[in-house]
């Protein structure tokens, strides 16, 4: 959450660098953005905007901004409001930071500067680390040694790059729990820090990912360089990988957003997450599987818990990873525990690896991004094939995850009928539109399935809420009955997925319940049931849809893109920008 980046270079035009940086990194956070830059006169300047990167991007173009040196920033907002006196970067005496994170430890930092004279503009966390840093400084410190010394005083989950107007040819950067990434432009007339490689994209072709407690220096001199140092202090050299983002993943390449671009790659990144899977982990050797996950990445685990008990018969518990990582978990004897996560960022997910490390068992993690610290610290790592994920919605991720884990239980698979079913929805005639603007005015919705159309539902409702706003359930269809059927009435819309499988008369008589309560329905089904659907497409409140029949193994694959292009398209009828709904941001690296 929150996008950083930071560069110092030869060059003084740096704020195209810094505002193009931001506008990839939108995804991580929209609430605000800004940048603080020394001028040449090496004072101190700062913009700020509330809202889009665009508005920020317009303010700096007017000023024409001459610079070597500079930091960005996109809030995702943690503590205070969104407005232009809580965006970053946050000042004090010449010195400028930004930050990703919580310091838990603020209010007491705070009480003391306050006590020596410094007066806070903002209700934010981060300004006590511009006002601890310009405070160490005030009592003598170089700039490097009053930042690492404030970096000790921090308690909490952080990456933060910081400026000072004194010493204008450094950028310094220190990261513990969040990402920090460090690179050269290939000509070397630049450096950059950044939250992650998709800032550095066209930027920097070679990336070095900080460890837990380091501090890096960019320095500018004869040579440009930057040097990392451990927790202890001691100079040490961190790998350099390949940056592989390219402009292309970072591009719509001619659709309307990158949600739309992602699901019309569900197909491909099947196929690919078919070919190159070669990992030969063999599960039948576990006596329990735990899949560890937040958000979508945790249904996708929901549905694998179906696949793996039914295929491998291996008992498997899915949890949040939230709640276990703070309930003292037993740990079950000879069990794999699997994290999943399309960021790797994701904190809780993190944190609960790491429990289950400490307790001296093996992790294995899903993983879309192989830089990240949960693909870092895994003990054994599958990358999942989906490429990078702009939209905050996470769509082609699922289904690589999902296909991961079938390919876990089951190598013998027929990709092919898997990548025409979800080429048949996305090429299909279906109405989105029309769907779309039914749905719309529902009070709420309630998504329903059985087997493993469940965890679908569960998927299907979830998108629906954070792109439409409209509270949408995922429920188990035979559970509606036990409470939630209260709700129903005219003005509900119900998704009953129902595909043709062993399922499909218990799911459609809990959906004749739905109709006798006047509720209204989308039935999303497959060819097959045509026959079988005994007069429920005659009612009046029932709109069908059928879905390629298939091999009821690989139906969650063509539902998944369904719910997908049906969630995207009744956030567009509502108006909403669905690469960037309220209140979100892609990665979740705060508690
Ligand atoms: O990066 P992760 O897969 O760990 O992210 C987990 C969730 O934050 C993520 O899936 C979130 O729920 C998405 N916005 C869902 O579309």
């Amino acid at each position: 959450m929150c996008g950083i980046i930071a560069t110092l270079s030869y060059n003084d035009n740096i704020s195209n660098d810094l505002v193009s940086a931001l506008e990839r990194l939108e995804y991580r956070g929209y609430d605000s953005a800004g940048i603080a830059y020394l001028d040449n006169d090496f004072s101190l300047q700062r913009i700020r905007t509330v809202g889009k990167v665009q508005l920020l991007k317009a303010a700096v173009e007017k000023k024409h901004i001459k610079s070597h040196i500079g930091i960005g920033h996109t809030r995702w907002a943690t503590h205070g409001k969104v407005t232009e006196l809580n965006a970053h970067p946050h000042t004090a005496d010449g010195v400028a930071i930004v930050h990703n994170g919580i310091i838990e430890n603020y209010q007491e930092l705070k009480k003391r500067l306050v006590n020596e004279g410094y007066i806070f503009e903002s209700e934010t966390d981060t300004e006590v680390i511009a006002k601890l840093i310009a405070s160490h400084i005030k009592s003598g410190e170089k700039f490097f040694e009053a930042f690492k010394k404030s970096i000790n005083e921090l308690a909490g989950t952080f990456a933060i790059v910081a400026i000072y107007e004194k010493e204008p040819n450094i950028l310094l950067g220190a990261k513990k729990g969040s990402p920090m990434a460090v690179g050269l432009s290939p000509d070397k007339q630049s450096g950059y820090i950044a939250s992650d490689a998709v800032a550095l994209s066209t930027l920097a072709d070679e990336l070095a990912y900080l460890e837990e407690g380091d501090i890096v220096i960019v320095k500018k001199g004869d040579q440009f360089l930057y040097e990392i140092f451990d927790p202890n202090g001691r100079r040490i050299r961190r790998k350099s990988v390949p940056n592989k983002v390219s402009l292309n993943d970072v591009s719509k390449n001619g659709y309307e957003s990158f949600m739309l671009k992602e699901i019309f790659e569900e197909a491909t990144v099947a196929r690919k997450t078919y070919t190159r899977f070669n990992y030969d982990l063999d599960i039948s050797k576990f006596d329990n599987i735990s899949i560890i996950a937040c958000g979508t990445s945790y249904y996708a685990g929901a549905v694998a818990k179906y696949w793996i008990e039914d295929i491998a018969k291996i008992h498997v518990d899915v949890e949040i990873a939230s709640e276990f990582r703070y309930r003292n978990p037993v740990f079950a004897k000879n069990s794999l525990y699997i994290f999943i996560s399309q960021s790797g960022e994701t904190i809780d997910t993190l944190c609960a690896m790491r429990l289950v490390k400490e307790a001296g068992i093996k992790t294995l993690a899903l993983v879309n991004v192989e830089t990240s610290s949960i693909a870092r610290e895994a003990d054994f790592v599958i990358k999942t094939e989906a490429g990078v994920e702009i939209g905050v919605a996470s769509t082609k991720a699922f289904v690589a995850q999902i296909l991961s884990l079938l390919m876990l239980c089951c190598r013998n698979i027929d990709i092919e009928t898997i990548e025409l079913s979800i080429n048949a929805v996305l090429n299909g005639n279906y109405d989105f539109t029309g769907l779309a603007n039914k749905i719309k005015h529902s009070r709420s919705l309630f998504y329903i399935g059985r087997g493993v159309s469940y965890p679908i539902a569960l998927e299907g409702a979830l998108k629906i809420k954070e792109l439409s706003y409209i509270s949408a359930e995922g429920y188990p269809a035979g559970e509606i009955k036990h409470g939630p059927i209260a709700i129903i009435d005219e003005n509900i819309y119900t998704m009953a997925l129902a595909p043709y499988d062993k399922y499909f008369d218990k799911t459609i008589s809990n959906t004749q319940e739905i109709l006798a309560r006047n509720g209204k329905v989308l039935l999303i089904t497959t060819n097959d049931a045509k026959n079988f659907l005994h007069g429920i497409d005659q009612n009046e409140n029932v709109e069908c849809v059928f879905l390629p029949a298939n091999n009821p193994l690989y139906l969650p694959f063509s539902l998944t893109t369904f719910t997908h292009l049906l969630a995207y398209y009744t956030a567009k009828a509502k108006g909403h920008d669905v690469d960037k709904p309220r209140n979100l941001a892609k990665s979740v690296t705060v508690e």
